[in-house]
């Protein structure tokens, strides 16, 4: 398929926005630098594969953050168990995932798979994986490239 454009330009801190690519919907969001700081903060201990070894996300994409640029998380917005699609909940205190160690992310309804601001799945969770980060680039500040 063709390369999808995505301006990026009135994307607010905290905001996501999704779009479609190859038939799958991709998440865009912008993180303000406290959700940067709580992501990096995170212990190692609580997520499955916290440095990504199991390679969902192309080799141009690294640390914790998984992403080109700590701000901006460019994943695919499918659950790595069966594929549902989790909900957005950045904050700390969301109430749905119920647990005193939600430091806000992605939470899936199908089975409550947990996944942080990057992506990274929690240990015991019903998801294998890490959300998948699709190949991206950027064409300036305001473009990014997906595809
Ligand atoms: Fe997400 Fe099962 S599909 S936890």
């Amino acid at each position: 398929g063709a390369p999808v454009l995505i301006d990026i330009s009135k994307l607010r801190p905290g905001q996501r926005i999704t779009v479609e690519w190859r038939g799958r919907p991709v998440w865009i969001i912008r993180r303000t630098p406290e959700m940067i700081a709580r992501t990096r903060a995170l212990s190692p201990d609580i997520l499955a594969d916290p440095d990504s070894r199991q390679q969902q996300q192309p080799a141009y994409v690294s640390g914790e953050l998984r992403s080109l640029k700590p701000e901006i998380g460019v994943l695919v917005g499918l659950c790595t168990h069966f594929g549902c699609s989790p909900l957005y909940r950045p904050e700390p205190d969301a109430a749905e995932p119920g647990s005193d160690e939600w430091s806000g992310g992605f939470y899936c309804p199908c089975h409550g798979s947990r996944f942080d601001l990057a992506g990274r799945v929690y240990t015991n969770m019903p998801a294998p994986t890490n959300l998948e980060v699709p190949p991206y680039r950027f064409l300036g500040d305001a473009i990014i490239e997906l595809g």
